[in-house]
């Protein structure tokens, strides 16, 4: 006899939200729309670590990445331009319909930027895929600060290039249960 599950009805558990950036110690994170660094290592981490992910960004961050299409990647782009939406993008008002649709499609959610973005869901976070570059750099956005926030640090990698130091990190947020 064969049994067949109907498993629809059961309630799932939201899925994790996480945040992928790299800032540096001034959480300095773009200038005139761009990286304020370039650091071959962490394009390679980011792009890795996104693969496959349903990646929510800002408008300007969507138009900026042309490889949020690739790789299995699956944009939800916030904006408040719902003509930019198409079969394959998405598109919500706020952070909080985009992470609605988020839950919905399969893969990893991994929150992209920019700045406004990364203010409204720091707080939501899960976890925090960190690139952390020891540097001061000039800049016109900014990662809100993180720092005094409870995570336990569960992976770290020290890296340098020719230019820069940084570390990688994989944090997970501490709530009091
Ligand atoms: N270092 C890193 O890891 C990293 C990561 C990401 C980005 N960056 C840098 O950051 C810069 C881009 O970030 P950004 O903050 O300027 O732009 P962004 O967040 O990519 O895009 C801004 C646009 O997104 C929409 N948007 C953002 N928040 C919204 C909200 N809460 N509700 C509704 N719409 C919202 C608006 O689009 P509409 O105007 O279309 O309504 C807004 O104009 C670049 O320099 C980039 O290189 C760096």
């Amino acid at each position: 006899m064969v049994f067949i599950y109907d498993t629809s009805a059961i309630p799932q558990m939201p899925k994790p939200v996480n945040l992928i950036v790299a800032t540096a110690q001034n959480r300095v994170i773009g200038r005139n729309g761009e990286l304020p660094f370039d650091i071959p290592e962490d394009k390679a981490w980011f792009h890795e670590k996104t693969t496959g992910c349903v990646v929510v960004l800002g408008r300007i961050c969507f138009e900026s990445w042309p490889a949020s299409l690739g790789g299995g990647r699956r944009p939800v782009v916030i904006t408040r331009d719902k003509s930019l939406a198409s079969a394959r993008v998405p598109v919500a008002a706020s952070v909080t319909d985009a992470l609605a649709i988020a839950q919905t499609l399969p893969g990893e959610i991994m929150i992209c930027g920019g700045q406004r973005i990364y203010e409204e869901t720091l707080p939501l976070a899960d976890r925090l895929y960190l690139t952390l570059v020891h540097a001061g750099v000039e800049g016109d956005t900014y990662f809100p600060e993180w720092r005094h926030l409870a995570w336990r640090e569960t992976w770290q990698r020290e890296s340098a290039d020719a230019n820069y130091r940084y570390t990688f990190s994989i944090l997970e947020r501490q709530r009091n249960s």
